[in-house]
């Protein structure tokens, strides 16, 4: 044994005490308590924000009003909110909400400055402030509103006391305009009438459009919500209604006080719609969504999953669920997948409403995953919430890995666990891998204004966070882990305190160089001389990390691995390289490291291991467990791509596909060769590639044909998904018994639009390569079925597949309705683009219309919203030409003046990648060329 040290994984490297303190730890780190029960106590009242004077920024002023963090002299405690929205337009057209609004605040330090967020509200009378104890409230000597910092800053003759309490009254007017933040308006059509919804969404910095608060995540305190409606219309929020009153023209409903909470948990609708319901136990579950929908029985699947995954929830923390009820609601018009306010979660249409008949089996997938996520935030993000949005890793990449346990314990025929391995570890190892990544934890100073705060919810926090939590699970044990989990709920400060200073250190120092560093090692084992070495993974080689890391780019890396298929003892590689003479090898035996790909790492091997893999592959495949033959596929196109191993020993990892008939290996392929479309498909490689993808899923088409002939269900989950795979890629290879296929489909659906003969799952394969084949004919078709579709799945089904067209027209015109919201909804926008651009016809087109239009786009879309990077990355990812880069550059400097938002560090990856695919473009056409004419 070398100077590493095996552990045995079941005794796991601390006790179970240690390690649950040490996760304790990690939570502790960044969470602020709400089970504040000792709220007499004065200690326990201050706010546990960590910044007490406020961090220069580059801002000319150090008025605390020309920061972005609030100064910590103040300390919410309730606040009585009245809002009515109304949903037909004023004598001008606008529509409006008017609010009244007080809050109790506890002044913590003397001070004679009342900072308040508060964004785009007009105040509709002189607030006043009032004081709680026996001295008189200061007097108001001026009220200022700084629009670029979003505060109202109320400046007083004298000082506030401390130790005193104070009361804040404001009224106000805001516009309940169709932007997605705040308190904003949905519309669609019922039987031909338009409806108007009022709705939040308030994370991360939005609550400010609604009411004036004090809108930082640890500003927590009590809310009394009341809402003014139609007497035809529902008012919700987080809790339970209280009293409803009943006027003539208007209903007011007040509900019951929230717990203790953040401000970015609020939410706040009036609508008309319909709901179902389920009691458990004493708690009320409704699934809420347009009347039409819920007829329809698009709710059921949601309230048949919600009440098992929320039981399993309360298990898996050792917590009861929180509140009295728990509410879903589908939107028509909604930014993001969903949202996890406190009792109230809000979804988009898609990641709630479900078909038995219409939807697919990802739809299904998506639907029980994204509840699952919003279910585990009611516990983990909203009773326990982070102090600062630079630790937004920890919720949302806890929320993404437990997500998979909750969906596990609802569909637990499906394997979905293994599937974080494709969804997140996978996907977010191409980001992690470029030299402008960023760690999982941000230095609070770094995240301050609203846009830096939108740019935190990426695919870092979600996918590496939870692939980093996994891998904390499984060298714990997923028992240590959870132990762990639940002692950070019931514990209070000082124990995690007592947690740090004692042994727990070694797991805390395991965990830093995975959360504090960015990237991730390639770990690689020379099976002939037992020499182990790992090195931080970069796609391009010549690029440098952007930033130093005091760990020096090294990692505590777990390594499982099993020699042939023995499984070994679980192996950390605690430096840069070392001896293990175990990882020798002899005879026929063959080295795979990663099992699962439970750990975040890449993994490399001399070409002897390697060349024993690949004939494990071809001829004993089961020998590798599949999640391991999907990793060797990702492993080792990434490997190549970075200039590690040849580019033609990736390609031949894709030989054994001929007889591969699992989901995983083929879906890590056709993810990997993805990339090559992208690079060659405007190069005279694109024909010998064709060729070669055809051959290889030929076999599989025919599998499909032999064991459903299309007209039935694979019994599997996965196998349904590769049936997708073997119909989409035989399809676009040009197989004739695929495409005659699917023109024999989409003709009778075009002859009988009332009867759709095409299977749910196949649809979106099937639409896309028929409108492909097909012209404006088609096209229109598709749009006219676009436009009647009640159900949002199958119309975002449809909106992608026009983007299949190959007449340019067709797809200038799309692009077009995409800035029309008429046409296409807002939140749809970027998505259509980014569809258009990934075909190679559209790819020029939307790149121009998005240069043309970016002020226009920028604008509309708001510098705030989340999928800014998505748009670039997406219009971006085919490039691969001088000419390109240079474009890219002009885009970047000629609209500095207007600004990228949240897209600002997706134009600085998208320069990165596109040097990156110039260099590799370069080096590799003509052996790629070559190799795809005789594949060997
Ligand atoms: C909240 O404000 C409303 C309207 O001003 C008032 O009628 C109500 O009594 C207040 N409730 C609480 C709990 O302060
Ligand atoms: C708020 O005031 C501004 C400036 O007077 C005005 O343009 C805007 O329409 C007002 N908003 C509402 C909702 O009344
Ligand atoms: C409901 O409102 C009444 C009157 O304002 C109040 O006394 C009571 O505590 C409230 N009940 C709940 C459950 O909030
Ligand atoms: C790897 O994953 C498969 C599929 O989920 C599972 O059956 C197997 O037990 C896992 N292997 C290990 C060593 O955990
Ligand atoms: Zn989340």
């Amino acid at each position: 044994m070398g100077k590493g040290f095996f552990i045995n994984k079941t005794v796991g490297i601390v006790g179970i005490v240690l390690a649950a303190g040490a996760i304790a730890t990690i939570i502790a780190l960044s969470v602020v308590y709400s089970q504040e029960k000792s709220k007499n106590n004065e200690n326990e009242v201050k706010p546990t924000g960590a910044v007490t004077t406020p961090v220069p920024t580059t801002e000319p002023s150090n008025e605390p009003w020309d920061q972005w963090r609030l100064p910590q002299t103040l300390s919410p405690q309730t606040y009585n909110v009245t809002l009515w929205p109304r949903l037909q337009p004023d004598a001008t057209g606008l529509y409006i909400f008017r609010g009244l609004s007080s809050v109790v605040f506890r002044c913590v330090e003397k001070t004679n400055l009342i900072l308040i967020h508060s964004n785009k509200l007009n105040m509709t009378l002189q607030p006043t402030l009032t004081a709680l104890g026996s001295k008189p409230a200061p007097i108001i000597e001026s009220i200022v509103m700084h629009t670029k910092t979003q505060y109202m800053a109320i400046h007083l003759k004298d000082e506030l006391t401390a130790g005193e309490s104070y009361e804040l009254y404001t009224e106000f007017v805001g516009e309940l305009a169709d932007d997605l933040g705040g308190f904003y308006r949905s519309e669609y059509y019922e039987n031909g009438v338009k409806k108007v919804v009022a709705t939040t969404q308030m994370q991360a910095t939005d609550a400010r459009k609604a009411f004036p608060c004090f809108d930082e995540p640890a500003m927590k305190a009590v809310f009394h919500i009341t809402l003014y409606h139609d007497p035809a219309t529902v008012a919700l929020s987080n809790d339970k209604v209280n009293i409803t009153v009943d006027d003539t023209f208007v209903t007011r409903t007040t509900f019951a006080p929230t717990e203790v909470m953040s401000t970015y948990l609020l939410a706040f609708i009036v609508s008309d719609f319909g709901f179902i319901e389920q009691n458990i136990d004493k708690l009320q579950i409704r699934i809420f969504a347009r009347q039409e929908a819920i007829n329809a029985g698009q709710g059921e699947y949601a309230l048949s999953v919600t009440g098992t995954i929320l039981k399993f929830f309360e298990d898996y923390y050792n917590v009861p669920y929180p509140l009295p009820k728990s509410d879903q609601i589908a939107l028509p018009d909604f930014n993001a997948g969903a949202m996890e306010n406190w009792g109230l979660i809000t979804y988009r249409e898609t990641a709630l409403l479900y078909d038995e008949e219409i939807s697919s089996n990802g739809n299904k997938e998506r639907i029980v995953t994204i509840i699952a996520h919003e279910l585990a935030h009611q516990w983990f993000g909203n009773l326990v919430t982070i102090r600062w949005w630079n630790d937004l890793w920890l919720n949302e990449g806890f929320a993404s890995y437990v997500e998979y346990l909750g969906a596990d314990k609802a569909e637990p025929t499906w394997n979905i666990k293994d599937l974080i391995v494709l969804n997140d570890v996978h996907r977010v190892f191409a980001i992690d891998a470029l030299a402008s990544s960023h760690p999982l934890s941000s230095k609070e100073e770094e995240i301050q204004r609203p846009e830096q705060i939108s740019e935190v919810f990426d695919t870092i926090s979600y996918s590496k966070g939870a692939s980093v939590l996994r891998m904390l699970s499984d060298f714990l044990t997923e028992t240590v882990f959870t132990q762990g989990l639940q002692n950070a709920f019931v514990y209070s400060q000082p124990i995690w305190y007592v947690a740090i200073n004692n042994a727990v250190q070694s797991v805390q120092d395991i965990m830093d160089r995975w959360v504090l560093q960015m990237g991730f090692p390639v770990v690689t084992i020379n099976t002939e001389t037992g020499q182990i070495t790992q090195e931080h993974f970069l796609l391009d080689p010549e690029t440098k990390p952007d930033r130093p890391s005091e760990f020096n780019y090294e990692w505590f890396v777990p390594i499982s691995w099993t020699k042939k298929e023995a499984a070994q003892p679980l192996y950390w590689l605690l430096q840069k390289t070392n001896q293990v003479d175990q990882m020798k090898i002899s005879g026929d035996e063959w080295v795979l490291a990663n099992i699962n790909v439970t750990g975040y790492y890449r993994v490399n091997y001399d070409n002897e291991n390697w060349e024993r893999l690949l004939n494990v592959l071809q001829t004993s495949r089961q020998s590798i467990p599949v999640i391991n033959r999907a990793q060797i596929i990702d492993d080792a196109f990434n490997l190549a791509k970075a200039g590690i191993i040849e580019t033609t020993l990736a390609l031949r990892t894709t030989l054994f596909l001929a007889s591969e008939t699992e989901y995983m290996p083929w879906e890590s392929a056709l993810d990997n060769l993805d990339y090559f479309y992208l690079m060659f498909d405007r190069t005279e490689v694109y024909g010998p590639m064709q060729t070669y993808v055809g051959n290889k899923v030929e076999g599989l088409f025919d599998y499909f044909t032999r064991l459903t002939n299309w007209e039935n269900l694979p019994p599997g989950h996965t196998d349904q998904y590769n049936q997708v795979n073997a119909l989409r890629v035989a399809c676009s290879t040009g197989l004739e018994a695929c495409t005659t296929l699917v023109k024999t489909w989409f003709e009778q659906w075009m002859e009988n639009p009332n009867v759709n003969p095409i299977k749910a799952n196949l649809r979106s394969a099937v639409y896309c390569s028929a409108i492909a084949a097909g012209g404006e004919k088609e096209w229109n078709f598709a749009w006219e079925m676009f436009e009647k579709a009640t159900v949002a799945s199958e119309k975002d089904k449809l909106r992608a597949a026009m983007a299949c067209a190959t007449e340019p027209w067709l797809l200038n015109r799309y692009l077009k309705y995409t800035l029309d919201s008429n046409k296409i909804r807002k939140q749809d926008a970027t998505s259509t683009i980014i569809s258009i651009a990934s075909n190679v016809v559209g790819q020029p087109l939307a790149w121009d219309f998005v240069r043309a239009n970016w002020e226009y786009i920028f604008k509309q879309y708001g510098g705030g919203s989340f999928s800014f990077s998505n748009l670039i990355n997406g219009i971006t990812k085919r490039f691969s030409t001088e000419f390109e880069l240079q474009q890219l550059i002009q885009f970047r400097d000629d609209n500095a003046h207007i600004g990228f938002g949240s897209g600002t560090l997706a134009i600085q990856q998208s320069i990165e990648r596109t040097t990156a695919n110039i260099k590799w473009v370069k080096k590799n056409q003509e052996t790629v060329l070559e190799w795809f004419i005789n594949p060997l």
